[in-house]
């Protein structure tokens, strides 16, 4: 039954036209329905664990769109809160988080509490999943380790990543234990969305592109090669998406070595790039530059045009380089998602 969905049937590998397509942060404040329902909730960790406000935030993008794939409305730094660290989301600041300085903060994280903590979102999933259409499938994520210890460690964002590079190079010992545990508390909180009712799985490493090969290799493939695996031990017919966002090159040896299905790619990579090296691997999943779509017209337009006609012919899903941003007016993703489907 789900295998009729057009979004699995490309993570599958088939080319299908017009190619399905959905959007990393769909739901989010550039909707004012979505600015009004966040208002009745202080916190953001409160309004993600409340299952009918999460779930109305996941289905509100799909009624203006009727976007090929929902994606559970939740956040990455669930994880370090369902070990039992301190986050916190300031208004205009983002996530803060009482960040880990010493072996022994990483020895006091719980996986063993991780699955009680997160059990809303197992309700958000389960209320979304039984009232989805035939056509829409429901995409269910976590961070990928590397990109959540990056907030663990720098306890907040937009640092250059200084404090985690450091430690992995310095103590890759003590590192290597943070990794184990967000690998095994990854795989648990994955396996158990794909319980109830997640048909897809993205790991976002939106970090990765911070490093060198060598260290890509052990804190970004091999950790997505070890919660794919351990996903598939279970669930071996759930399609994963890897998301190494900056990777450039290393985008090829990601997909070749971890063993994901899709891969999402950022802006950067040249369209045919894509093409030749990475559509015979897997399924394609990109590309717009999300402030090409913020500022809309025949810029935009003529992007998405390009990217449809590089990528069209292979086992491809229309999306982002990177989430919408706040202020992207909700027309210009109702014109691409037209130009997409032929109606334009
Ligand atoms: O894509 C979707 O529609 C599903 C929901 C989703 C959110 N965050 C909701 C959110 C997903 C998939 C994420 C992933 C996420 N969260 C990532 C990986 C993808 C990426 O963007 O690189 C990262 C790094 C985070 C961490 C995070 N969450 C930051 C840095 C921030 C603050 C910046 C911001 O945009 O506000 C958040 C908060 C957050 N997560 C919001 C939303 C809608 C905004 C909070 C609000 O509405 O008050």
């Amino acid at each position: 039954m789900s295998n009729v969905k057009p979004f699995l049937r490309a993570l599958r590998g088939e080319t299908i036209t017009p190619p399905p397509c959905w959007f990393m942060r769909q739901a989010g404040r550039y909707l004012p329905e979505y600015r009004e329902i966040r208002s009745t909730a202080e916190n953001f960790l409160d309004f993600c664990f409340t299952p009918a406000l999460a779930a109305e935030a996941t289905r509100q993008p799909l009624r203006r769109y009727a976007f090929d794939a929902a994606i559970l409305f939740s956040d990455i730094l669930v994880i370090p809160h369902g070990l039992g660290q301190h986050v916190a989301f300031k208004q205009g600041e983002g996530p803060v988080l009482d960040a880990l300085e010493t072996a022994q903060d990483i020895a006091k994280l719980d996986v063993s509490m991780v699955k009680g903590r997160l059990a809303p979102v197992m309700e958000t999933l389960r209320e979304i999943s039984s009232g989805l259409d035939e056509h829409t499938a429901l995409i269910g994520f976590a961070g990928a380790p590397f990109t959540v210890a990056l907030y663990m460690i720098e306890g907040r964002s937009g640092t250059e990543g200084t404090k985690i590079r450091q430690w992995a190079a310095e103590r890759p010992n003590e590192f290597a234990v943070l990794m184990d545990v967000l690998c095994t508390a990854t795989s648990a909180y994955l396996i158990e969305q794909v319980y109830h009712g997640a048909e897809a799985l993205q790991l976002f490493d939106s970090w990765a592109g911070l490093l060198p090969e060598s260290q890509f290799r052990k804190w970004v493939i091999e950790p997505n090669r070890r919660i794919v695996e351990a996903v598939h031990a279970v669930y071996p017919d759930v399609p994963i998406i890897g998301f190494p966002r900056n990777a450039g090159i290393l985008y090829r040896d990601f997909v070749r070595d971890t063993g994901v299905q899709g891969v999402s790619i950022d802006a950067t990579v040249p369209l045919d790039w894509a093409a030749t090296e990475l559509l015979p691997l897997c399924t394609v999943q990109g590309n717009l530059d999300n402030h090409l779509l913020l500022s809309g017209g025949i810029v935009m337009e003529n992007e998405v045009r390009a990217i449809l006609s590089a990528l069209g012919n292979g086992p491809f899903v229309f999306n982002l380089g990177h989430g919408i941003l706040p202020s992207t007016p909700p027309d210009h993703v109702g014109r691409v998602v037209d130009i997409i489907r032929g109606v334009v």
